[in-house]
């Protein structure tokens, strides 16, 4: 397995985006063992959230440049081999794409691969998850920003009821983890957060509180939405105490929170604030278009088509996939007046 051992510079606590400070000088030792990759499988998205797209946008990838069915295995059977053990599938919008049952299907069948999962809207989880289940998925991610539908649409600029719908279906299925997101903004679903987790304790669904980032646009990420998960915290405690959960819920950066009087599980994403969210992270993406991305707040990439085009060469692959890990940077760069180049969606949240 490869290990990257790296060092960090420590970050201090900030309630708000204003006081965020800088990243200080203090270096230390951290061990992150690259064990996660994902794949965004489409940048085609059937939703336009506030803070990903704008409303008329349509500039797709076209589809000759995205990775095939048969490219995306060979990548992911390569990464096995150096270790990554757990792959999500992302987008976009991964419910998307046309072949998303086969691959399911065909990387559960990789060998070193030890579980494969999803993150979705959930707009077309009524009509697919059983479909979904049948291909051998077992747990899935849902984001919800609000259960109010003029909110929700506001948001989203879409239907909370099949949102809704799917969550339903998922739990019924029994698919072994189901996890709620919700990016929680100021001012504007700041006020659902109550209702999110009274609807996730009810459901017995774990829900997690993701900070706003400036993957898309960074215009979007200002004081006037930005939400850090503190104040987040601080809110829930005055309904109930925070008890932390050891126990494993997933492979991502969030850490949970059990709140015994109201029966819910809640987690944050805090990349923003939380001191040591890189210090783990244990991530590599492949993005729609071939690019391996150590870094979601990072503009390093490198390009795959060269190792998969004309032919697949999983000898080259290999050397990409060891170089871009080795290139895994400390930490990201969304706290530094972060500029993204392109959304987020092609390279996968
Ligand atoms: P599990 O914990 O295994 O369920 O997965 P996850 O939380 O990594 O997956 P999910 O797709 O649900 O991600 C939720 C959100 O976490 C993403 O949208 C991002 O906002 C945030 N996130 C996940 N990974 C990273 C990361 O590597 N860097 C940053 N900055 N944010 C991340
Ligand atoms: N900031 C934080 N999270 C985001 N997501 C999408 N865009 C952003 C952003 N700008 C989240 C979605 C989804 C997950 C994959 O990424 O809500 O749950």
């Amino acid at each position: 397995m490869l290990n990257v051992v790296q060092s960090y510079s420590a970050m201090t606590l900030a309630p708000t985006l204003r006081s965020l400070p800088p990243l200080g000088e203090t270096p230390s030792t951290v061990r992150r063992v690259i064990d996660y990759m994902r794949i965004s499988i489409t940048d085609r998205c059937n939703q336009r959230c506030l803070y990903c797209y704008s409303e008329n946008f349509n500039s797709w990838s076209a589809r000759k440049d995205l990775l095939t069915a048969p490219e995306i295995i060979s990548v992911v059977r390569s990464a096995a081999e150096l270790g990554v053990r757990h792959i999500r599938l992302t987008g976009g919008e991964p419910l998307m794409r046309e072949d998303v049952l086969t691959l399911i299907k065909q990387l559960k069948t990789l060998p070193g691969i030890e579980s494969v999962q999803l993150t979705t809207n959930g707009n077309r989880l009524t009509m697919m998850a059983d479909d979904l289940y049948e291909a051998g998925l077992r747990r899935i991610n849902i984001s919800l920003d609000a259960l109010n539908p003029s909110l929700y649409r506001a948001i989203t600029r879409s239907d909370v009821t099949p949102v809704l719908d799917g969550i339903r279906r998922v739990k019924e299925l029994g698919f072994e983890s189901v996890k709620l997101n919700t990016v929680l903004m100021r001012g504007r679903n700041q006020h659902q957060l109550m209702s999110l987790v009274h609807f996730a304790a009810e459901y017995d669904i774990p829900i997690r509180f993701i900070e706003l980032l400036p993957v898309s646009f960074s215009e979007m990420l200002d004081e006037q939405n930005f939400l850090s998960i503190g104040e987040v915290r601080a809110e829930l405690a005055r309904h109930d105490s925070l008890v932390p959960v050891t126990e494993f819920l997933g492979h991502g950066p969030a850490t949970y929170y059990r709140l015994p009087e109201i029966g819910a599980t809640v987690g944050f994403i805090g990349a923003l604030t939380d001191l040591h969210f890189c210090d783990s992270c244990n991530k590599l993406r492949l993005t729609a278009d071939g690019k391996l991305r150590p870094c979601l707040g990072n503009h390093i990439e490198y390009d795959l088509k060269p190792v998969l085009r004309p032919a697949i060469d999983p000898a080259a692959i290999r050397m990409e996939l060891q170089t871009a890990i080795k290139g895994k940077p400390l930490e990201h760069l969304f706290r530094d007046h972060y500029q993204p180049k392109r959304i987020m969606t092609a390279i996968g949240g």
